[in-house]
């Protein structure tokens, strides 16, 4: 298939472009291709002419978006918007991501596909408002929301994962202090592309649960890496308030992959197995 993976260099995108390595690929960096920009998009895909094209872009950096409203619906929403508009036009497949804290948090069982959003933060409003765009507009569409993701590459809108910062936090010796009472899934970029290789070779098309298995508070994560490593440093658990980041995020998170099951996808590895095998792919585990 002639597949173009706009963000090719992000943490998702690299690992896309590694899965998907048997297919025809056509990576777009920013910000020679710039999603935020439909004119240039729509001529670079009119010439390209790929049967699906992979949005991994996004402004995400979740505090942030807080003080830039303006700049989170441009790039998560009215460029996801422009972006369906021109898959519908070129009758091309869109692959779309999303994100847990389209939730509010106050189910504590894991969200399913049927669950309603209720965002609590402009950034997740914002993706939201692009998951609605997509549905409108496109019958062909694979939208993804997944949670805590990392990846080799390392997350370039927020300069790092989750994983390298504690690891790299530790080694210079600073406190630890991480979130206890938010529940997630962390999601390893890797799993979650080979997934998408297995999901788009369907036409199960709509909106889809993609995680590892399981669950955790942000704290209970950075315990399992240093356990894995055999380490043990002094890591403080705080509450949400005490932490005090300026955007609000769902308590719990959790998603439930129930529509990938329905449809028979492989079943993803449960988050540690996932955790291991990262730190062992990024040589910080032999
Ligand atoms: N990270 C998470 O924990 C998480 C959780 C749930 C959902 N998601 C969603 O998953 C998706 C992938 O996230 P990720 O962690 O792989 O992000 P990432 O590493 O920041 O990758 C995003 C890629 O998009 C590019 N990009 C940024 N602005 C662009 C624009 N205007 N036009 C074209 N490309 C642009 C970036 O390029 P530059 O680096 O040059 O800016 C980067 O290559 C996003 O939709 C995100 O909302 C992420």
């Amino acid at each position: 298939m002639k597949i173009a993976v706009i963000g090719a260099d992000g943490q998702l995108g690299s690992d896309l472009m590694k899965i998907l390595k048997d297919h025809e690929l056509m990576p777009l960096y920013y910000p020679t291709f710039d999603v935020t920009k439909p004119g240039e998009a729509k001529k670079i895909l009119s010439k390209l002419k790929p049967e699906i094209v992979i949005n991994t872009a996004a402004y995400h950096r979740v505090d942030e978006c807080e003080d830039n409203p303006q700049e989170s619906f441009r790039v998560n929403s009215i460029a996801v918007r422009d972006l369906a508009l021109i898959c519908l036009e070129l009758d091309v497949v869109l692959v779309h991501f999303s994100t847990d804290y389209v939730f509010d948090g106050k189910k504590k069982n894991p969200y399913t596909e049927e669950d309603v959003p209720n965002p609590l933060s402009v950034y997740a409003t914002s993706k939201l408002a692009g998951e609605y765009f997509i549905r409108n507009i496109l019958d062909r569409y694979f939208l993804i929301r997944t949670c805590g993701l990392y990846g080799e590459a390392g997350c370039w809108g927020k300069g790092t994962n989750f994983v390298d910062i504690m690891i790299s936090l530790e080694k210079k010796g600073q406190s630890l202090k991480v979130v206890n009472d938010q529940w997630v899934t962390p999601t390893s970029t890797a799993e979650l592309a080979d997934r998408i290789e297995e999901l788009i070779q369907t036409n199960h098309f709509g909106l889809y649960h993609l995680t590892n298995q399981g669950q955790c508070t942000w704290y209970e994560f950075a315990k399992e890496i240093f356990s894995l490593l055999g380490k043990k440093p002094d890591i403080v658990p705080v509450d949400t308030e005490t932490y005090g980041a300026k955007a609000l995020r769902p308590s719990y998170s959790v998603l439930e992959n129930k529509k990938a099951k329905e449809i028979g996808l492989t079943d993803f590895s449960p988050w540690k197995e996932a955790l291991k095998d990262y730190l062992i792919r990024k040589g910080y585990l032999k």
